[in-house]
């Protein structure tokens, strides 16, 4: 196998060069600020090291694939009865679909579609105020990387609020088919600022290891989710973390992922690593563009897609 560190400074360096770098979402006017040369790949071992390469120690706005967390905890919170309120299909549609949630009356396809991620902060919420629920999710991530810096950006957030209108079409719609528990205010203020947490991609591959080791924090040994839960959360990355552009992300990477707007990547390779790569500029799935490039490049070269791929030295 080749050098972990040679690949990855391999792979920073093919990244800068290339002139295609998607486009940086808009919709969130202080992402459109995020400048798109950009790169950073981070990738968390078994026994705590992370081999990083390019912009790695800068932070980027994790946005959806803080999902991938708050579905642990509300799953740690509901237990199986989250799924009596949200599916777990991959959607085919975009993130943002109001057309499939109105079809399902409501109930959204999966956990990772924004519809889906509103209803699992709604189950974060219950019994909590706001900023107590906001708080766990950041003590969650704080706990996960090993890193008490980890912050939310207050402007991303704001931004949002200001201009999040079709995230209030889901929330009040799944609110009058009675999806929602709370008010759709204080749900969505919870979302906007899971979703505006700053992170680097060295953090963010820390926080993502248990799930690359059934269910265990690498450093600590301590159980966060048990091996079936980390198994299924998995599965639903593979089958749902890059909505309508899920299928192709298994066919060139293989691994489970979550992608965020902000152009960050979470990717799992079960009993070996956890990793992240980041790049602001996205694809037409509103997935980011190089990222799914170098994690496609890295399992090639590492061997590392859970379909197997050992030798397809022609993808290299
Ligand atoms: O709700 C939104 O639209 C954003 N806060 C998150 C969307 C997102 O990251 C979709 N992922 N590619």
């Amino acid at each position: 196998m080749p050098d972990l560190q040679s690949t990855v400074d391999a792979i920073a360096a093919e990244m800068a060069a290339r002139p295609d770098r998607g486009d940086v979402a808009t919709y969130i006017p202080e992402l459109g600020r995020v400048d798109p040369g950009q790169f950073g790949i981070a990738v968390a071992l078994a026994d705590g090291r992370v081999v990083a390469a390019g912009d790695a120690e800068m932070t980027f706005s994790i946005q959806s694939v803080s999902k991938v967390f708050t579905l642990t905890l509300a799953l740690g919170l509901a237990g199986d009865r989250l799924w009596n309120r949200v599916g777990r299909e991959p959607s085919g549609s975009r993130f943002n679909s109001i057309v499939q949630l109105e079809h399902e009356r409501g109930v959204p396809r999966n956990p990772f579609i924004n519809a889906g991620a509103i209803v699992v902060t709604d189950h974060i919420l219950s019994g909590h105020q706001p900023k107590e629920a906001l708080g766990e999710i950041l003590r969650f991530l704080r706990f996960l990387a090993g890193d008490e810096t980890i912050l939310i950006d207050r402007a991303v957030a704001a931004s949002e609020e200001r201009t999040g209108f079709n995230n209030r079409a889901l929330a009040n719609f799944m609110k009058g088919n009675g999806v929602l528990d709370n008010p759709v205010d204080p749900v969505l203020g919870v979302y906007f600022h899971h979703c505006a947490i700053a992170m680097t991609a060295r953090q963010l591959a820390k926080a993502g290891s248990f799930l690359a080791h059934r269910g265990r924090h690498p450093e600590t040994g301590f159980s966060v989710v048990t091996p079936e839960r980390a198994r299924r959360i998995n599965a639903i990355m593979l089958t749902c973390g890059h909505y309508d552009g899920s299928g192709e992300f298994a066919y060139r990477v293989g691994l489970p992922g979550k992608s965020g707007v902000g152009g960050g990547i979470l990717a799992i390779v079960p009993g070996k690593a956890s990793i992240a790569v980041w790049s602001p500029g996205l694809d037409a799935a509103g997935n980011s563009h190089l990222g799914r490039i170098a994690l496609e490049k890295l399992t090639a070269r590492m061997g590392w897609s859970i379909f197997g791929g050992e030798g397809d030295a022609a993808s290299r």
